[in-house]
This record gives C-alpha cells, structure tokens and sequence, in this order.
C-alpha cells in the first residue's frame, strides 16, 4: 500500500487540533474521526435503521449498476479512483458487475484511514482475486497528484456516501473545481449526495436512540487523549446535532456540559472551554437537484445523469469533464 508517514500524519492532526481550538467559535475537522474505532463505530452507523443514507445508495448502486456501467463505459481501459473508499461496502457491487462484464479496469481506492485501507484491501483479495487494487492512503487531493505521475489512463472517480456533505458549499465548489483540474476531458465522476426532505428524517439519522453517532463524534476526544497525550474528561462533553432546513446543513458539536481546562502535551498547550461552549465537529450538507446542477457546472462540469433511489432520498450524480 502506498501510505503517508505516520509522523507527519501527527503532525498535521496536532496542528488542525491547535488552529481548531485557538479559534473562535471552536472547531475540529471530522476528517479525524477515522482512526480504528472510528471506521468500526462508521460502519456500526451505516447498519443502523435511521441512518437511512447507505440504504438508499445500496439500492441505486445494485439496481442501476448496469445503467451506471452503460453511462460511464470506456473503450479503452480506465482507472477507477474512490476517493474515501472506506469498507468498500457499496462500491463492490459496482467492481463485481464491472469484472462480470469483463470492463478492463484497475481500482485505486483512496482513504486517509490506514486501517481501513488495509480491510478493504484484504476483503478484495479474498471476494476479487482478479481484480488489480492499488490502495492509496493519502489525502484526496496527494492521492490524486500520485495517480497522475503514475499512470495517465482515462479516470471514473467515484466519490460515494454523502462525503461531500462534510464540505461548506465554498469548499464544497472549490474541492469539485480542484478536482476538475486534475482530470482529463472525457473523464468521469460519480458522486453521492444526500438530497433535502423532511427534517425529521435528516435529523434522526445524526441522533440515534441507541447513541452509536454520540459514540463516533465522542471518539474525537479518546483519539486526542491516545494520539496527543491530551487529557479530555470525555463525560464533560455530550453529542449536541442540529438541521436547519434554510440552509440544509446538519450539524454535530461536542458540547462542554462544565467550565473546564484541557491540557494536550504534543502541544504543550492548556485550552479553555466554557460551560454549554460548543465545538464544531462535523457538516453533512443536504442538496437539491437544482444546487448540484448548479455545483456541477461552477466547477466545469457536464451533468450527464442523475441515479436516484426510489424514495427520491439521495442521489449518484454522474458527471463528465
Ligand atoms: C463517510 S465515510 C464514507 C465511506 C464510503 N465512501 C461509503 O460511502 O461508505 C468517509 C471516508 O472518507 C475518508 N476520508 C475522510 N476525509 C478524507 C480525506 N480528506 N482524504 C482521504 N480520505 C478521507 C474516511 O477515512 C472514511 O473512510
């Protein structure tokens, strides 16, 4: 596996950790909610009834997999790129039919989680062992500049499972028109995204009765205590989620429930934080057809195809360069 240094990979969680509680209001980038008990807690969320987004996309995928491959078949043989493959869980309905079909392809699944990668990685060789992998563990955008030096096959990049949700619409444009710059005329992306429908729904899905999604976004405090040497009192936090329908944006915070001071040794530095002070941890923006038109053609993109589930809850966005 290609894999980034564990050292760096500290360094920068220190240092987004540092800007994100220096500033004001408080935040933490969710990205880091992926060590190994993040992917597991991840994968426990995708299982449970009111997270209804994998569901949804489960169905697009074994339902129009044939539809999707007619949409996006290449003559010539092309890389598939995921970027934030995690368990693979739904793509591998998409790599059985391509090998079924015999679609000549390679897949690069790309996550910044090392042990997920290498799960993935394992599961493949046993389910595929004719299908060529080449995980990358790297950031989206490092991943893809490694790919470009390595290989300049035609691309369908599949960026599954809402990820763009994690982005605010400024970052949202500049990530797609970014990734626009790093892909060929002709290539392809499939993206899915969460649509807009009744808040309850939406909500629900970030507040779980059984607590799995309070466990994920507490897991932030445990990775910094284990990987930073900080000394959170996780029970002086609790899982505060919102949706605002204005905006779509659903939102988690860990709420300080006490005044307290928290010291982290990598940083050798102390963080205050006030009772009911809220750090922002994650986004997962909800769209209407019409803004991921809107998003596709800002960062110069063609809409080819939109595959929608069957309640009209979520929809794969096929797009070309
Ligand atoms: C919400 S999960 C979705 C997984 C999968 N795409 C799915 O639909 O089930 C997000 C995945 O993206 C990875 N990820 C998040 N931010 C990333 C980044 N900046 N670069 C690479 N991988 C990232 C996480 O480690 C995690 O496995």
């Amino acid at each position: 596996m290609e894999t980034t240094t564990m050292n760096s990979f500290k360094e920068k969680f220190a240092t987004d950790v540092d800007q994100g509680l220096s500033s004001n209001p408080k935040t933490l980038p969710s990205r880091y909610f992926y060590d190994a008990r993040g992917d597991k807690l991840f994968q426990d969320i995708m299982r449970m009834p009111e997270y209804y987004l994998t569901d949804c996309e489960y169905e697009i995928l074994n339902l129009q997999k044939n539809d999707i491959l007619q949409a996006v078949q290449k003559d010539r043989k092309f890389n598939l790129v995921e970027l934030g493959a995690g368990d693979g869980y739904k793509t591998k309905l998409l790599l059985q039919h391509f090998l079924e079909q015999g679609v000549d392809f390679e897949y690069f699944p790309v996550d910044i989680s090392h042990d997920v990668l290498l799960e993935l990685e394992n599961s493949l060789k046993k389910q595929f062992p004719t299908l060529k992998v080449t995980p990358l563990n790297y950031e989206y955008f490092e991943a893809l500049e490694r790919l470009n030096d390595l290989d300049h096959s035609p691309k369908v990049i599949l960026f599954l499972g809402s990820n763009i949700g994690n982005f605010s619409p400024e970052r949202a444009h500049s990530f797609f028109a970014k990734l626009n710059h790093t892909m060929q005329a002709g290539d392809a992306l499939l993206s899915g995204i969460d649509l807009k429908k009744d808040p309850r729904t939406i909500l629900m899905a970030y507040n779980d009765p059984t607590g799995i999604t309070k466990a994920f976004n507490m897991n932030l405090l445990h990775r910094m205590n284990r990987e930073l040497g900080a000394n959170f009192v996780v029970e002086n936090f609790d899982h505060y989620p919102t949706y605002d329908p204005f905006t779509g944006e659903a939102r988690s915070y860990l709420m300080s429930t006490v005044d307290q001071e928290v010291y982290i040794a990598t940083l050798d530095k102390t963080f205050s934080f006030a009772h009911s002070e809220p750090v922002h941890t994650e986004i997962s923006r909800k769209y209407s057809l019409n803004e991921i038109n809107e998003l596709a053609s800002q960062a110069g993109f063609n809409v080819q195809k939109h595959f929608t589930d069957s309640k009209g809850y979520f929809v794969d966005t096929l797009w070309r360069k």
